[in-house]
């Protein structure tokens, strides 16, 4: 059997063994066509199968409504930042709820085309908590509100769906996208870099209203305009082939699972294990999140020093549990566990803390 460590990695993250297996038996010839998936002509009728197969998947599990457009992009989440404003704001102003690092710097990277106001209260203790609805502050005219539905670095993420109040929602969902059952006529744009729930790294993967694609429709062109890849089946140019093969594979695999009612449930069952033991822990564990707040998908906390969150990271990797250091920005503990991160590496991690804080506490 090949050797697998419980990989609690932020992103690129754990991706299902069968998922992994399927690619490996079919690397060199793929599907009776001789050649890899990646040797492939973009434009083959083999691919636009695959294309179209992940697209169908991706439809069904998130019950997209027809008058919504899948797109697979490049450049990240983090292109997204700027692609979201260059093609929506115009010179405009838009809303940013800012509850974490990566909301920031979305709202950091659209002050360059236009007005980005923050229209929440932010804490001068950290990213620590997400507003009521009724903390936000919209400002009239904005062409959008933008927010990110997990913080993956903060640990902090939304337990309710954003309401617009009749302005354009998109949303940053590239740390939670189908680990949760949402209402997709919430938002006009969801995007997510796909190496955290999805595949690997190097696609991003946009939902968007073709309501809202209308508004954009003469405001870029190229790879840097939604409607180039909205009117050519996402390809504009040669798009991650690679990637989007492998995000059909996890689709199919998260069908077999039941899909993403079902994925939630342990998802919810997952972090719960963690929490509890934070909470059990009499406070050698602490929790960073406010409990209302807490991330299902990245779980972070600390111990009670630097040195001791270090000992407790080289401890769990010689027991085979990797990649539980904090972001490099704020330090202390972080299990990411995404849908493919099974809840045996969980209850393994349960374990390793229990005895942890029993031998150091
Ligand atoms: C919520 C969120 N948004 C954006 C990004 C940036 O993604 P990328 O590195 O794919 O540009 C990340 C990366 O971890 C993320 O977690």
């Amino acid at each position: 059997m090949t050797f697998r460590v419980f990989n609690f990695y932020s992103g690129p993250a754990t991706l299902p063994l069968a998922v992994l297996e399927k690619a490996q038996a079919e690397l060199t010839n793929f599907r009776g066509t001789g050649m890899s998936v990646m040797e492939l002509s973009h434009r083959s009728d083999a691919f636009l199968a695959v294309l179209r197969s992940a697209e169908t998947r991706l439809r069904s599990l998130l019950a997209l409504p027809d008058n919504y457009r899948i797109l697979f992009l490049q450049g990240g989440a983090s292109l997204q930042f700027s692609m979201v404003p260059m093609n929506f704001l115009a010179g405009g102003s838009a809303d940013y709820v800012v509850t974490g690092t990566w909301s920031e710097k979305a709202r950091k990277a659209a002050g360059s085309f236009g007005t980005a106001n923050v229209i929440n209260p932010i804490s001068a203790d950290g990213y620590t908590s997400v507003p009521a609805p009724d903390e936000l502050r919209p400002t009239s005219g904005a062409k959008y509100v933008h927010y990110v539905s997990n913080e993956t670095i903060d640990g902090v993420e939304f337990p309710y769906d954003l309401d617009g109040l009749g302005t354009p929602v998109v949303c940053d969902a590239s740390s939670n996208i189908l680990s949760r059952p949402v209402d997709i006529e919430n938002y006009s744009l969801i995007y997510a870099g796909a190496q955290k729930n999805i595949g690997p790294s190097g696609v991003t993967v946009v939902i968007v209203s073709e309501e809202f694609l209308e508004t954009c429709r003469s405001s870029q062109n190229g790879v840097l305009s939604y409607n180039s890849f909205a009117d050519n089946e996402s390809m504009p140019n040669t798009p991650n082939t690679w990637g989007i093969y492998i995000i059909d594979l996890v689709c199919e695999w998260l069908e077999r699972q039941g899909g993403v009612e079902a994925i939630s449930l342990i998802n919810d069952a997952k972090a719960k294990l963690i929490y509890e033991t934070i909470d059990g822990s009499d406070g050698f564990y602490k929790g960073t999140a406010e409990a209302s707040a807490r991330s299902r998908m990245n779980v972070t906390f600390r111990l009670g020093s630097a040195e001791l969150d270090a000992e407790f990271c080289s401890g769990a990797k010689a027991a085979g549990l990797v990649g539980l250091k904090g972001h490099r920005s704020v330090g202390g503990i972080r299990a990411s566990i995404y849908n493919a991160f099974p809840i045996e590496g969980v209850e393994r991690l349960v374990e390793y803390m229990t005895d942890f804080a029993q031998t150091k506490g």
